[in-house]
């Protein structure tokens, strides 16, 4: 097969996506709570996916790039720790445009499981990384990660279980989810395994607040396209002139809260559901936790990790780590 008939091969994934109903559910249960708040992952629908990698490349968003060097910058010493033949599992791959750095350097890895909520963006980077790298066997997985997943196996002899997580997407979850979600990694690495994550870190308020309110307008566009994909999917009537982008830095809690605000007192349907919105009501969309490295040593400690390796830029502000199962 040449490379282009490759391309237009039916790609094999599993999909467990979550239904409409379940994510109906979910959105009304977020919109019924008195401080509304919707889950994070549906903000990635094709639209979505292809917003938020714009994002990736405004200027003020400085987490991709930044983490991009700190991976190039060790890649001989990761690659070192992930040993040969390891089975690399990645959490919310996106386009996997960081997964390169890994699969370039890895020693015959026994496979590449993407987990990816997004369908699209899912198959779309698994035809490009199969096209780029033909020996590695890659088993795309559709999922969202807040539930447990079962890991297919590679028919590849396995290594270690190395779980990449870039990108500081562990910011997303509120203390407690990303304490089980760290202890359902640790199992997945198993014995012996390792896990690769970004984290970002503490910073100057000002930098922060810009990185998530670019000056294009691109991380505004991302979070108000929830309301078309709610229109669209959930049959709501969110007039979108009626809304507007919210982000800001929540000192206290350390962490970026975006969401959507409401310019008017205003009634929303979805179906036969009615939700009410008053003027300047904020329904979050997503929080972005900082951390410093103390205190996620601390989490990833309690969580039933070793952190054996911390990398950052010379400005430090981003880390990737790597940590080990606690024995
Ligand atoms: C994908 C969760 C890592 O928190 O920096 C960026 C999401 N949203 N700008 C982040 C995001 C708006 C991003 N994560």
């Amino acid at each position: 097969m040449t490379q282009d008939e490759q391309a237009n091969e039916p790609l094999e994934f599993e999909n467990r996506h979550p239904g409409k109903k379940q994510m109906r559910d979910e959105v009304i249960a977020g919109l019924m709570l008195s401080q509304k708040m919707i889950p994070a992952k549906y903000l990635y629908d094709e639209k979505g996916s292809i917003l938020f990698d714009q994002i990736c490349e405004v200027e003020e968003y400085y987490p991709t790039q930044t983490e991009m060097g700190i991976l190039r910058d060790n890649i001989e010493e990761i690659a070192e720790l992930a040993g040969p033949n390891c089975l690399l599992v990645e959490y919310g791959s996106g386009s996997g445009d960081k997964t390169r750095i890994l699969l370039e350097h890895l020693v015959s890895p026994a496979g590449y499981v993407p987990i990816e909520i997004s369908k699209e963006a899912l198959l779309a980077s698994a035809k490009r990384l199969t096209a780029a790298y033909p020996h590695i066997c890659v088993l795309p997985v559709c999922a969202d990660f807040s539930q447990p997943i079962k890991i297919p196996s590679s028919v590849n002899p396995a290594g270690k279980r190395l779980v990449f997580f870039p990108g500081s997407t562990i910011g997303n979850m509120l203390p407690e989810e990303a304490t089980s979600f760290l202890k359902r990694c640790a199992k997945v690495c198993g014995p012996g395994g390792g896990m690769l994550i970004g984290v970002d870190l503490k910073k100057d308020t000002q930098l922060l607040e810009a990185a998530y309110n670019d000056s294009k307008g691109v991380s505004a566009a991302f979070a108000l396209n929830v309301l078309d994909r709610f229109n669209r999917e959930l049959d709501a009537n969110f007039d979108p002139q009626k809304f507007g982008y919210h982000s800001a830095y929540n000192n206290l809690e350390g962490r970026i809260e975006m969401g959507i605000r409401s310019f008017a007192d205003q009634i929303v349907k979805f179906g036969h559901d009615e939700i009410g919105f008053a003027k300047d009501e904020v329904m979050f969309t997503e929080f972005s936790h900082k951390f410093s490295l103390d205190q996620w040593r601390e989490k990833a400690n309690f969580a039933g990790f070793d952190i054996t390796h911390v990398w950052t830029d010379a400005q430090q502000l981003f880390s990737v780590q790597y940590m080990t199962v606690q024995s």
